[in-house]
């Protein structure tokens, strides 16, 4: 199955919605609105089968230092298939030419991250992390994720 990745377009915003809002709905991704996803549209990256999106992924930039690895899903019937590793890899060369040298996320796929180069670490070691996104998450104070970086070179 060839698939192809790509940045995003104002165009994808409904079917990203909606990709996105079943990852939320299990309760393994936050939920992004139309407004924030048109917003954003530029920070994310699809990958295509036959011209249909079936994942998506993007960056969030936390400092001058660190971007975030966000939204990341693969469509049902999609997983397994190398594709997600492949919009990471879009996602580290996207972080590249932005001279970014550090790349996390907060998952609980930590194996499939740690497959992909990236180590487990403590979570205290991202403090500009909490004022973003964890503000508005419903586990704010009981955060079970797992942090994962890579430092790129
Ligand atoms: C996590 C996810 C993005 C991975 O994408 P994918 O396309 O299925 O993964 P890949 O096929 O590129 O897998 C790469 C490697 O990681 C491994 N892997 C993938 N998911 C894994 C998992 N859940 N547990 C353990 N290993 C996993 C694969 O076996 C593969 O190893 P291999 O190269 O030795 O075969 C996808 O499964 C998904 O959308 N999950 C639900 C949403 C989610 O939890 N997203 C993470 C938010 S940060």
């Amino acid at each position: 199955m060839e698939a192809v990745c790509r940045r995003a377009t104002i165009e994808d915003v409904d079917t990203l919605y909606l990709l996105i809002e079943g990852y939320a709905r299990k309760g393994i991704m936050l939920p992004r609105s139309r407004e924030t996803l048109s917003r954003q549209i530029d920070t994310f990256v699809v990958a295509e089968v036959e011209q249909e999106i079936v994942g998506c992924g993007s960056l969030c930039r936390l400092g001058s230092e660190l971007v975030e690895i966000r939204s990341l899903g693969m469509s049902d019937g999609y997983k397994g298939l190398g594709i997600g590793s492949k919009l990471v890899d879009r996602l580290i060369e996207e972080a590249k030419s932005q001279r970014i040298p550090k790349v996390m996320a907060l998952t609980y796929e930590a194996r499939f991250f740690q497959k992909n180069g990236f180590e487990i670490v403590d979570k205290d070691i991202f403090p500009e992390k909490v004022w973003t996104d964890c503000v508005n998450c419903p586990k704010q104070e009981c955060c079970d994720e797992i942090a994962v970086l890579k430092i790129l070179n």
